[in-house]
């Protein structure tokens, strides 16, 4: 119900100029008690017209690689720095990053996940709370478009669903 508010907030959003050019906010989604967060950078195409997080190739791609190393997608709480596309997909701008954090910080304390999945360069700005472990990965679009990067990126997967058994959270 928290979260519910919350995403209506982020539906109604015009702290940036980035509401002006989406079709749809993008808030997250997954449950309310997720012990995992993934954060990504910030919705594309697919995204933007459904609403929802990493439904596009990055994301297929994403949820298969976890789904092959044992990690259910409906069982973690997906989302993303900022809410909202951006035109051309370009890189959010640091003045909208910082419009959009709150949202990321509240969310990080409703949903109080045990490890956050900082995906690519972006998600790094995430903000840090202590008592959780923070896991850096390459970007699945990058892992999609290298080699080298999609090994690097199935290793990090790998870890992190060893990780995830260790501490027993899924
Ligand atoms: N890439 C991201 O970083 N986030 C999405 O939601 C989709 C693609």
């Amino acid at each position: 119900m928290v979260l519910e508010e919350l995403n209506n907030q982020i539906r109604n959003c015009k702290k940036c100029r980035l509401y002006q050019t989406a079709k749809h906010a993008v808030p997250g989604e997954g449950p309310e008690n997720a012990k995992v967060m993934i954060v990504g950078q910030n919705p594309g195409a697919d995204e933007d017209e459904t609403g929802r997080p990493f439904v596009g190739r990055a994301g297929k791609f994403l949820t298969k690689t976890l789904a092959e190393f044992g990690i259910k997608r409906e069982t973690l709480y997906i989302t993303n720095i900022v809410k909202h596309t951006s035109p051309e997909n370009r890189k959010p701008y640091p003045d909208e990053v910082a419009a959009c954090l709150p949202y990321l910080q509240e969310q990080i304390r409703v949903i109080q996940p045990k490890i956050i999945v900082l995906l690519g360069a972006s998600a790094k700005e995430t903000p840090r709370v202590e008592g959780i472990e923070y896991f850096e990965v390459v970007h699945p679009s990058a892992a999609m478009r290298f080699t080298k990067m999609r090994e690097k990126f199935r290793v990090q997967i790998r870890e992190l669903s060893e990780k995830i058994g260790e501490l027993g959270v899924i």
